[in-house]
Formats: C-alpha cells, structure tokens, sequence
C-alpha cells in the first residue's frame, strides 16, 4: 500500500510516499480501506518530536510510529476473528495510528458507523477536534443552556467545532478568533465575535460562565478577568511553552489557578469514544454541525498539508484525501 513515512523527527520535508505492507490484523482489530483522514496539531509536534515530552509517547531517538496521522474514515475491508461489532463493508471513522496511508488496522472499539448523508472528508474531519470540543464543553466545562461560553481559538479544527457544538447544547457563544476569520465565526453560529487583533480581551467587560482556551497565550489574569464569579475556565491548547514542555505547561495553569476560590479552572486530554463519535454524528445529520473543512490535499501532498497546518493559522480542518 501507499503511506507517508516519517524516519526521523523533523520538518515536513523529511517525509517521503512509500510503497510498504499492508498492516496486520490483530484479533480484536479491524482492517481499514481509507477513504480520508484529517491532520491535527497533534501530527504536528509528533512530527517534530517538538515539545521533547511528546517523544516520551513517540519514541526519544526516532519515532516509533513510522506513518502519522490520527483520524481518518474509510470502509472496513477485514475483521479480526474477535471483532462482532464492525463488519467488512461497514464505512466508519475514528481515531488510528497510520491515518495517512491506504489501510490502518485498530482496534474495533473506538469506531462508529458513518452516516450514509456524512462524506468520508467531513468524517474524517471529526474524531479529534470535535471530540475536544464535545468532552471540552460538556464534560470539562458541564455547559448547560442559556451560559455564556467564550471561545478563544474558534476558527482552528477545534474551535470551529466548539462553537457549533456550544450553539447545538444551547448556550450563547462569543468567538474569539482574527480578522479574517470573524465572518466565518458568524457563520457557523457565533452570537458575538471578538477580533483579537483589534480588541482588548480582557477589556470587554461582560462575564462568562464558561471559557474554552483553545490557543492563544493570554495571562490567567485576563481570562479571570472576562470569567464569572463561579465560572469555568477549561484549558485545551494554545498556551506555549517552549521547546520541552509546549503547550502541556496548559496542564500546569490549573494547578496554580486552583489556588483561587470560585472560579474553576481545568485542563484537559481527549478520550477516544465511539459513544461522543456518535452524539457527534447525530449532530451534523441532524444539520446542527458541519465541519469545516479549510483545504484538501491528496496523500502525496500530505507534508504540503502539515507545513499549512503548522503555520498555525488553518480555517477549519484540512482532510488529506485517500
Ligand atoms: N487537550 C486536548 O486534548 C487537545 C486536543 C486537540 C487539540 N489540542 C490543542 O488545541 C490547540 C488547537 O488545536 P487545533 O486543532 O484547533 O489547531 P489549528 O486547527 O491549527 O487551529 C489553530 C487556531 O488558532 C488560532 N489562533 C492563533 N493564535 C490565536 C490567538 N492569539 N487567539 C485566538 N486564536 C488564535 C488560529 O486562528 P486565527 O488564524 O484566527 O488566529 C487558528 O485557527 C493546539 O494547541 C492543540 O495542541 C488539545
């Protein structure tokens, strides 16, 4: 089958299209023909082994992992003697190490069905950003109807997520992205926009009860500053923190905003679950969610599609098409 390879840590230029074997089938695994997969920031630091802790999960010297990538749909070719749920035939997505190739084999259970109105991109768009947003907003956040949710990093594959799905649980959504990207943030639901090139976040004056931090790397002062009494602050990404800690020192701010009293602050990692893939699914048949999806590139332009998505800028997802 054909694959990106990746042998080393490093720019997108040390990525190569290879002719390799098709991965094996364990048991509980099922074989899939991909159709789509979509990058995240995620692809990013695995493929710079940036920051250095990323390598304690992807190998210290030279990646573990020689394929990246993380999400993708596609059509089940093969099952493992074990699997009963997934079928050959099925079309699902979800989460599997070696998404940019032809075939990847995971485990059955963190996949679900695709919906026949779904395209295998805008499925393949899912599993990690909207899982984020879904798990940052309900689970983390506890969102209920009516809050007010800031959302700062809202036109990224995570935040384009966070507003629709805030918007479908019923809250009242002020996004917080820059200047290009301030209709697109209305047109995906936003009720307020805040351009953060020409305003003063912690100047806006109005309190939330909920704030999503998705990038930007804004003092915990000014996010207090905009958060209620007894608000949320739920930190996803965006906060830097050099070469060796990156944007894990979220993890951090937390613990030392835990000193404070009312306020709650915390962070997150995503879960893989079938279960939020497919909440996630009725949304978008039910027309509450469509991903957006920034740029398309074919497997071949795949490291053409990490440097766009390193750059830090993506409107949306970008699917690299299998
Ligand atoms: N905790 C978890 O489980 C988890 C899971 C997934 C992702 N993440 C993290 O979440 C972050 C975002 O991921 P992503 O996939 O959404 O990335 P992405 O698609 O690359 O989007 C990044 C977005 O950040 C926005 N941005 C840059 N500077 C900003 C600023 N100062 N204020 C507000 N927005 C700003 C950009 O919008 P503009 O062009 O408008 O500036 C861009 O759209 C990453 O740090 C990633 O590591 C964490």
């Amino acid at each position: 089958m054909q694959a990106i390879v990746q042998r080393s840590y490093g720019p997108p230029d040390g990525l190569t299209l290879e002719e390799i074997e098709r991965p094996a089938v364990g048991d509980d695994q099922v074989l899939i023909r991909i159709r789509a997969a979509s990058l995240n920031a995620y692809d990013w630091h695995m493929l710079r082994g940036k920051p250095y802790l990323a390598r304690l999960v992807g190998g210290l010297r030279k990646p573990k992992r020689q394929v990246p990538g993380v999400d993708l749909a596609g059509v089940i070719e093969a099952v493992g003697p074990n699997v009963t749920r997934l079928h050959p035939g099925d079309e699902v997505f979800g989460p599997s190490n070696g998404a940019l190739a032809e075939y990847a084999a995971a485990g059955q259970a963190n996949y679900a069905l695709k919906p026949p109105t779904i395209t295998f991109e805008e499925a393949a768009a899912v599993p990690m950003a909207a899982t984020t947003a879904l798990q940052g907003l309900r689970d983390h956040g506890r969102v209920e109807p009516g809050q007010k949710v800031l959302i700062v990093g809202a036109s990224g594959g995570v935040g384009t997520f966070a507003v629709q799905i805030a918007k479908a649980l019923g809250a009242e959504v002020t996004a917080v992205c820059s200047t290009g990207n301030v209709d697109a943030a209305r047109l995906i639901g936003a009720d307020r926009v805040v351009d953060y090139t020409r305003e003063d976040l912690a100047a806006m004056g109005e309190r939330h009860d909920l704030i999503l931090v998705i990038a930007g790397d804004r003092r915990l002062s000014d996010y207090r500053r905009v958060l209620g009494p007894a608000g949320r602050l739920v930190f996803i990404g965006g906060a830097t923190g050099g070469n060796w800690v990156g944007p894990l020192i979220a993890v951090l701010k937390p613990r030392l905003a835990s000193l404070f009293r009312g306020q709650k602050m915390a962070t997150m990692l995503a879960k893989n679950r079938a279960a939020d893939l497919e909440f996630v699914a009725a949304l978008m048949e039910a027309g509450k969610v469509t991903p957006v999806i920034d740029r398309r590139y074919p497997l071949a332009e795949a490291p053409e599609a990490l440097r766009y998505l390193g750059a830090g800028h993506a409107r949306g997802k970008i699917v690299i098409t299998v």
